[in-house]
């Protein structure tokens, strides 16, 4: 069963094999629109879509690793032969390095980060803002972090990769803001996607206990909150970066 908020929008969302991009793209898909899935791991993407299919929506997989300019042009061109246009787009793909001390982070590993979560978005940003702008506008969600708002020891290259993505989202909204893209970001805090759930029982508890609403954020709520910003309902808003984190941030440490 599907909704018409989206009703004929088409739709992209990267790394949508998993977690908070799985659970982005079958909400936007039981909104109505009409997702491109994309990953790197053909596997999972292609079950997202086969649960979109099973709950009455439309989608396709695309591979792209976002850290190639070719893939991602390659991706947007993809949503406009298969859904004629597009209209909205989800920014998802980020990737973290094993925490460590600065002076022991290894170069390959911060090259690897910066390709992924911020090199990534500025190319998928790119592609898509040029094809907005000569086909109607469109609106834009990222995913960043609330490691994008508030830095923490150890995850050098995620924070600085999800620092420059909020500062991606705001030039881009900027440019934009009068030309009909919008464009806004999400911060999840710790969410219960398969990192996470792996953990033993005590630690997941120990997560939760850190965060206000004593507990852990599920996929969909990051993805409810990445629907609204991309829907009507956010038509007067353009470059925020919305923690969706359960208080952390506003408790401070
Ligand atoms: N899980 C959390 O607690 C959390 C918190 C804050 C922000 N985030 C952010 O949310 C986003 C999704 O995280 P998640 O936890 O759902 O991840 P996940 O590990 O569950 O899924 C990530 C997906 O990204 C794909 N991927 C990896 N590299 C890629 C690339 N180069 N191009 C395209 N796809 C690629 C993987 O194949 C996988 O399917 C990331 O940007 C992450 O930084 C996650």
């Amino acid at each position: 069963m599907t909704s018409a908020v989206f009703e004929n929008k088409s739709a992209i969302v990267t790394a949508s094999g998993a977690g908070i991009g799985r659970a982005i793209a079958l909400r936007l898909a039981a909104d109505g629109a009409k997702v491109v899935v994309s990953d790197v791991d053909d596997a999972a993407g292609a079950e997202t879509v086969e649960l979109i299919r099973e709950a009455g929506g439309t989608a396709v997989y695309h591979r792209a690793n976002v850290a190639s300019d070719d893939e991602v042009q390659a991706l947007v061109r993809r949503a406009v032969e298969e859904f004629g246009g597009l209209d909205l787009a989800v920014n998802n793909a980020g990737i973290g390095a094993a925490p460590q001390p600065i002076q022991d982070q290894d170069p390959a590993a911060w090259q690897r980060t910066l390709d992924v979560t911020l090199t990534g978005t500025f190319l998928s940003l790119r592609a898509e803002i040029a094809y907005m702008l000569e086909h109607g506008g469109g609106a834009i969600v990222n995913t960043a972090s609330i490691a994008g708002l508030q830095s923490t020891a150890g995850l050098t290259p995620y924070g600085a990769a999800k620092h420059g993505v909020v500062s991606l989202t705001q030039s881009a909204a900027i440019e934009n803001a009068d030309k009909g893209i919008r464009i806004n970001a999400v911060a999840p805090g710790a969410v219960e996607t398969a990192a996470l759930a792996n953990l033993p029982q005590e630690a997941r508890d120990g997560y939760a206990a850190q965060i206000p609403m004593k507990r852990l954020a599920q996929p969909e709520d990051i993805a409810a909150a990445a629907a609204f910003l991309l829907s009507d309902q956010a038509s007067f808003i353009t470059g925020v970066t919305l923690p969706v984190d359960g208080g952390t941030l506003v408790r401070g440490s």
